[in-house]
């Protein structure tokens, strides 16, 4: 049977730390205020000049020389991100270009703060089907461009990065089982209003400020307690395996209350739980693999541990899968 693993990790964030204090220079809130109710305590910005491309192909080259292959190795590239480069083309393209991956088919998934879980699983089945070697998937955002410094109940979450894998075909191990989700029913959530088709950009919608992102963060909080323990459980159930086979519960940063919430509810322990919000802060769709580089670089991952990877996001969406490493 082929079986499809993880053959290398890579991450990047920015140099440029914004902490909470600096935010409560430029805002009505307060560190205080932050810590509380989010975990945070700081987060990265890309300077003016680095766009999502630009963190992508930093981490992307990271994992490639993680697993030992060349850029030519690379049959595809997947992009999940909400904060592209540009509407078109793909940031994906702009990667493949960067990097040099010059073999590479390349395109972009947008599926909220799910959208690295959702292109693994996508991914996974260009190795399954055979159609494809290597499959690089990058989680990406540069999304504090798109974040109203204005606004206190959003700009204070986000922050930006980037986290890729390479998945190919591995002897043991590897992909156990995944889950994805999504109530379109939702969407007004969390959304950026203006800049595609429904209201394209003008003078009155940058009045309005609507070319920034909109979220109703009780709504998305409870969403995500919810789908966080569901989609967590499906997966843990789909791979016949219990709560305690897993090593590391790799969840969405968001906000440390829905982790919290989240471990209680599935019954994981917490020093089973990568945790990095309080240094990153929300990256959106980045959020998982860079916590996943983060504990593989730290050497906490065993040949054979199981790791369950989870996130939630806009759309609204939500998706889940486990791993048996085999690096
Ligand atoms: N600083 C200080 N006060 C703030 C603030 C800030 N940055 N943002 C909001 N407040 C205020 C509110 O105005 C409100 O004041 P009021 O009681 O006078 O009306 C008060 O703090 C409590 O607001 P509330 O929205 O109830 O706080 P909360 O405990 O729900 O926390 C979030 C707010 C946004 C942190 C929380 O709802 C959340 O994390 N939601 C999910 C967001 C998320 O995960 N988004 C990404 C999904 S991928």
């Amino acid at each position: 049977m082929n079986k499809i693993g993880i053959l290398g990790v890579g991450s990047y964030l920015p140099e440029k730390k914004v902490t909470n204090f600096d935010l409560a220079k430029i805002l009505d809130t307060s560190d205080e205020w932050i810590r509380a109710r989010t975990g945070i305590k700081e987060r990265r910005f890309a300077s003016p000049d680095q766009a999502a491309s630009d963190l992508a192909a930093n981490a992307a080259e990271r994992a490639i020389k993680d697993a030992g292959i060349s850029q030519e190795d690379i049959d595809l590239i997947i992009v999940g991100t909400n904060s592209p480069d540009t509407l078109y083309p793909a940031t994906a393209c702009l990667v493949q270009d960067k990097i040099g991956a010059k073999n590479a088919a390349a395109f972009d998934l947008q599926a909220g703060c799910t959208g690295w879980v959702y292109a693994s699983i996508v991914g996974a089945q260009f190795i399954k089907t055979g159609m494809y070697k290597h499959v690089l998937v990058i989680g990406v955002e540069a999304i504090t461009k798109m974040v109203d410094e204005k606004d206190r109940d959003t700009y204070v979450l986000f922050g930006d990065g980037a986290g890729a894998t390479i998945l190919g075909n591995v002897d043991k191990g590897g992909l156990l089982s995944s889950v994805l989700c999504a109530d379109g029913s939702l969407a007004e959530h969390l959304i950026l209003p203006a800049g595609g088709s429904r209201l394209p950009l003008s003078q009155e919608v940058l009045d309005k400020r609507l070319q920034y992102t909109r979220m109703n963060g009780r709504e998305v909080f409870k969403f995500a307690v919810r789908e966080i323990t569901k989609v967590s459980l499906n997966a843990i159930k789909e791979a016949g395996l219990t709560v305690d086979d897993i090593r590391w519960f790799i969840p969405h940063q968001a906000n440390l209350r829905i982790i919290e919430a989240g471990i209680k509810r599935i019954r994981i322990p917490k020093e089973r739980v990568a945790i990095t919000i309080d240094k990153y802060g929300n990256s959106s769709a980045a959020t998982v693999p860079i916590a996943l580089d983060e504990i593989y670089k730290a050497d906490k991952i065993k040949t054979g541990d199981k790791l369950l990877m989870v996130s939630f996001g806009a759309g609204m969406t939500s998706g889940a899968f486990i791993v048996e490493w085999s690096k």
